[in-house]
């Protein structure tokens, strides 16, 4: 507002130039300037459909009396980018940081959808705290093949394990694929970014219903006009992103993550998000608020359903009331329609039983993402429950050791591979570090051997991610990386690993002097690249268990820009 008000020669600079596309003098009387934030690319086919979601903020920034800027950030698209879309999530977040605090904004609207764009946008808004909301893009319609549902990612994973094996040809591998995807939207499993959406609308900085609604359904964009008439009235009233994200609101969150058996990769994210607000949050922290908390949603990769469906079901808002139920919900977060997270959810009805459970009849029980310790992983590392084999929760194996993933590549095909079904897989610097940018490589396919003989789950475990939309009893995210010199660096062939998800234990069965014996043959790695981005974020990445933020950018600097630009 003070930007375009001002009567000297700044203000003819900020205003005179504006004017050339047909702005009107009265839109600089003072209203609150919104930033539309638009994460629209072609290279980001979740996010196509961005232009128009924008057109539906901006109508209701203008029906609310403020005046609507959009501006595009650095967009991350999940299937195209190399080497991994999360190693420019720190990269894109600076973008929107810079972005929102050098331009003349009053408050934001986030236009999130592929996965990595709702963690950048957030972060980076987050640093300069205006009022803000996020908008998601909404998830896919439901892939529908010969007569059955499909899900992103977790069917190629099954239809690539099938090729492999033999059982599906390769002309149905291209049907399927066309078949899948169908619709704009982003993946339509409750992979990382409906994962993700959840987490928006949990955490209070997204509208009621922001999880679920389908991308192409109309009510996706009556949403996105209700974001944009109510962050005027939250610049109005002075309702910055840090009065939305608390401590409580993250809690909400990571019980709503459970409880919707949503991905490993929130757990980076949010902590990575608190980091940024100021919220103190730790990776026990989701071990601690996530116990007791039952998988509620029957959805894909957990179970058999897909976001359409959970939509049609009531979406979030039942699941959260069935959290506030039964005490699990800080019922008085406020949330940016102006409204507790109880009065949103409260009321909220259920139309399907058999996609959204009651806690009293849950999908599955206690299935929060656990934290594991032990001298493999002394900072951490995580399991989801809910989408591994209860059997293999408590196991031990021989270690099948993969160096990289070119390593993996190599040989896993390979018939004269010495592993049963019993090894753990151990794959190695695929971390923050490591790949770069800890890509989502960590439930490695199964050895085709292994496979036709009808194995389909085994232990594996990595610095690595997982795609959201992916199954398995897979432990990820290992701290320390092995590229940072962790002790999962020094795993050998044949080395005994053991898995107790309940003692929330991970061990590698060797004395502590074998360890350090080992470890003074370990020899640092080198930046990937000498020079620019990858260097930067090399020489600054964090651990997994603090968001894989760069250490420079945590907390927030705010919104105030010392200085006129000419
Ligand atoms: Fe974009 Fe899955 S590839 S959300």
């Amino acid at each position: 507002m003070q930007w375009f008000a001002r009567q000297d020669i700044y203000g003819f600079i900020y205003r005179s130039w504006m004017k050339n596309r047909g702005v009107p003098h009265d839109q600089f009387d003072g209203r609150p300037v919104i930033g539309i934030c638009n994460t629209y690319s072609e290279l980001v086919p979740c996010n196509s459909h961005f232009r128009t979601l924008a057109e539906h903020v901006r109508a209701g920034v203008l029906e609310a009396g403020g005046f609507p800027l959009e501006f595009p950030v650095m967009s991350l698209g999940e299937t195209l980018l190399r080497p991994t879309a999360m190693l420019y999530r720190n990269l894109a977040s600076m973008d929107v940081e810079e972005s929102i605090r050098a331009n003349p904004l009053d408050g934001v609207v986030l236009l999130v959808g592929c996965d990595k764009t709702t963690p950048a946008l957030l972060m980076g808004a987050a640093s300069v705290d205006l009022p803000s909301i996020a908008v998601s893009g909404g998830p896919m319609l439901s892939g529908k093949y010969r007569g059955t549902d499909i899900g992103s990612g977790t069917n190629v994973w099954s239809m690539s394990e099938d090729l492999r094996a033999g059982k599906i040809t390769l002309d149905e591998f291209h049907e399927a694929e066309s078949c899948m995807h169908r619709s704009h939207g982003h993946c339509m499993t409750m992979g990382t970014a409906s994962t993700m959406a959840s987490m928006v609308e949990s955490l209070g900085v997204g509208m009621p219903g922001n999880a679920a609604i389908p991308a192409v359904d109309a009510r996706r964009y009556v949403l996105a006009r209700a974001a944009g008439r109510r962050v005027v009235e939250l610049v109005k009233s002075k309702t910055n992103l840090s009065k939305i994200l608390t401590r409580q609101a993250f809690e909400n969150a990571i019980r709503a993550c459970a409880a919707i058996g949503g991905s490993t990769n929130a757990v980076i994210h949010l902590i990575a998000l608190a980091r940024r607000i100021g919220v103190d949050l730790k990776l026990a922290d989701w071990d601690r608020l996530g116990r007791n908390v039952h998988t509620l949603v029957n959805l894909m990769p957990s179970g058999k359903y897909l976001m359409e469906d959970f939509y049609y079901a009531g979406g979030l808002p039942a699941v959260m009331r069935e959290l506030g139920l039964h005490g699990f919900l800080n019922k008085n977060c406020l949330t940016v329609n102006g409204k507790t997270m109880w009065d949103n959810v409260k009321d909220a009805p259920c139309h399907n039983r058999d996609v959204i459970h009651t806690f009293k009849r849950p999908f599955k029980k206690n299935t929060g993402i656990a934290v594991l310790r032990g001298n493999l992983c002394p900072g951490g590392a995580v399991i989801k429950p809910s989408a591994a084999t209860p059997k293999l929760l408590k196991h031990r194996g021989r270690a099948v050791v993969f160096e990289n993933i070119e390593d993996f590549h190599r040989r896993i095909d390979d018939p004269s591979l010495d592993i049963d079904a019993k090894c753990v897989m151990v794959l190695k610097n695929c971390g923050p570090k490591g790949y770069p940018g800890m890509a989502e490589v960590g439930n490695m396919p199964l050895p085709p051997k292994l496979l036709k003989k009808g194995v389909t789950d085994m232990v594996r475990i990595s610095d690595a991610r997982m795609s959201g939309t992916a199954y398995g009893t897979v432990v990820l995210h290992i701290v320390p990386e092995a590229a940072a010199g962790g002790a999962l660096a020094l795993v050998q062939n044949g080395d005994i690993i053991e898995l107790d998800v309940a003692k929330r234990k991970l061990q590698l069965r060797i004395s502590p002097k074998e360890l350090s014996r080992r470890k003074k043959s370990w020899k640092k790695p080198q930046p990937p690249l000498p020079r620019g981005y990858w260097k930067l974020y090399f020489d600054h990445v964090l651990q997994a268990d603090q968001g894989a933020d760069l250490d420079f950018l945590a907390g927030k600097s705010g919104a105030f820009v010392p200085r006129d630009n000419h």
